[in-house]
């Protein structure tokens, strides 16, 4: 009988990807998906490091999965329970030591040795691999499989070597690693195939991208993020590519050209600035400068004109002064950006900023968050508001809450949801968008029309 398999996902999409892939590791022996960790046979976390709040929800979660444990009937064998992914990186030991329900330990690089991580926890082991191990992970795991949805992840580059003065990655993830091009495009054939119409590339710092050549004529030539796009456009079945997440440093030429020549690269971009002041920028060792963003910024619309932009902030770095803040307000309003995430700022062990004497006061940092949430909802809801009337083509991805409702993705990410008679998901559609709320857009599926390219240009955001 089929083992039941249960895995709550924390974080970042990398670590969506990572669960999917332990999912199929574990499908040879024999475990299924479940959606609730009621009377699974094994659960495990796959955690967030990045923020002191995504931590800590691990330590909770973990006190109820040992009560439901602890129900067990008699007969059904114990639930074993895993814990993955960053926070198990940084604090396997701790994990261990304060969570005796825990089985299993095992970071972002040792997952593909799961099914020996589970024969060693179903002799009553307590197993441990945090290991940055020199195996290929990728090349060890099973195939993808046969069924994906329409819309798929593939992790073509792990790790950061940035070192920027306020993240884990580098220590949770390690070092930059780039799997080789060939590798990663007989993935995206085998997601293509499997049904997959958007692939998104997943990497810390996606564009780092440096994979070895795919060609037999090698050389030890590597292949960067645009020519990798330009690569995957002609696969079958490839309809629309996405990448994230990037950094600014790292948008060389090709990239931009991709986003001029490519019309499978969907034109919406995650790009973090973290912070509008230059100061700010140096203590966080992000080496680069306001204007050099926006120069970046300038060379990509130069190349896609209606490319939309998000981003991530960070406030109240240790030092940051009431103007360094206003630099970051007044940047977010000059770029006008469709989405963006903000955070603030969350000391994490063992990274330098941590240790810097000017912590500010929770009150300061909460005060600027929604100072600069207000600013960054009401440009997405300017961008959102100038998708009425417009066109455009949507991948229709999961059925809505209602009914014959079904919700799908614009170019530009936007959530967008339609009433329809017959089953959409998987296609891609002309929509005529109807009404645009804070999160989504409605609209109309337009009938009979074929596939179409976007239309409308990028809507003025200033808020
Ligand atoms: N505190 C607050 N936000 C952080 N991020 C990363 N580390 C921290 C931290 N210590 C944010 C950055 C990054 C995103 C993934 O999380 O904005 O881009
Ligand atoms: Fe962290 Fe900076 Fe690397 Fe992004 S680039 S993963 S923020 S160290």
């Amino acid at each position: 009988m089929a083992k039941k398999l249960f895995i709550k996902t924390y974080g970042c999409q990398m670590n969506v990807y990572d669960s999917a892939r332990m999912a199929e590791a574990l499908a040879p022996l024999g475990y299924r998906s479940v959606e609730e960790p009621a009377d699974a046979d094994m659960v495990i976390l796959n955690t967030c490091h990045i923020r002191e709040k995504a931590s800590e929800k691990v330590f909770s979660e973990l006190g109820r999965l040992r009560a439901l444990k602890d129900e067990r009937p008699d007969g059904a064998g114990p639930m074993l329970i895993g814990v993955a992914g960053c926070v198990a990186q940084a604090e396997g030991e701790e994990i261990l030591r304060r969570a005796p329900q825990v089985d299993m330990v095992f970071g972002p690089q040792t997952y593909h040795r799961l099914p020996d991580l589970v024969a060693r926890a179903r002799r009553g082991e307590r197993a441990l691999d945090t290991d940055f191990p020199a195996e290929d992970k990728f090349a060890t795991l099973p195939d993808r499989p046969r069924a994906v949805s329409a819309t798929a992840f593939l992790t073509i580059q792990e790790g950061c070597d940035k070192f920027c003065t306020f993240c884990v990655v580098p220590y949770t993830r390690g070092a930059e690693f780039s799997r080789p091009a060939a590798e990663v495009l007989a993935e995206a054939r085998a997601l293509a195939a499997a049904g997959a119409r958007e692939i998104t590339l997943l990497g810390q710092n996606v564009n780092a991208y440096h994979g070895a050549y795919h060609g037999a004529d090698a050389n030890g030539r590597e292949e960067g993020l645009g020519g990798l796009i330009r690569r995957l456009a002609e696969i079958e079945g490839v309809e629309r590519i996405r990448y994230t997440t990037s950094h600014p440093r790292d948008v060389d030429d090709a990239l931009v050209a991709a986003h001029r020549d490519v019309p499978e690269l969907m034109p919406f971009l995650h790009l973090p600035v973290q912070s509008g002041s230059d100061r700010i920028l140096a203590a966080m060792n992000r080496r680069h400068t306001g204007d050099d963003y926006r120069r970046t910024v300038d060379r990509l619309r130069a190349a896609r004109p209606d490319l939309a932009l998000s981003s991530d902030f960070i406030v109240g770095y240790p030092g940051e002064t009431e103007a360094e803040f206003e630099a970051t307000l007044r940047l977010a309003e000059e770029i006008g950006y469709a989405q963006a995430y903000s955070f603030k700022y969350s000391p994490r062990p063992g990274t330098p900023a941590a240790e810097a004497a000017e912590q500010l006061a929770e009150s300061v940092k909460a005060e600027r968050l929604a100072r600069l949430q207000a600013l960054l909802n009401r440009m997405q809801t300017v961008f959102n508001e100038a998708s009425i009337g417009a066109e455009m083509a949507v991948l229709f991805e999961r059925p809505g809450r209602r009914p014959g409702q079904v919700i799908g993705r614009s170019p530009f990410m936007q959530s967008v949801h339609v009433e329809a008679a017959g089953d959409l998901l998987g296609e891609i559609l002309p929509v005529r968008i109807a009404a645009a709320h804070a999160n989504s857009l409605t609209g109309v599926a337009v009938a009979g029309g074929p596939a179409m390219p976007p239309i409308g240009g990028r809507a003025e955001v200033r808020a």
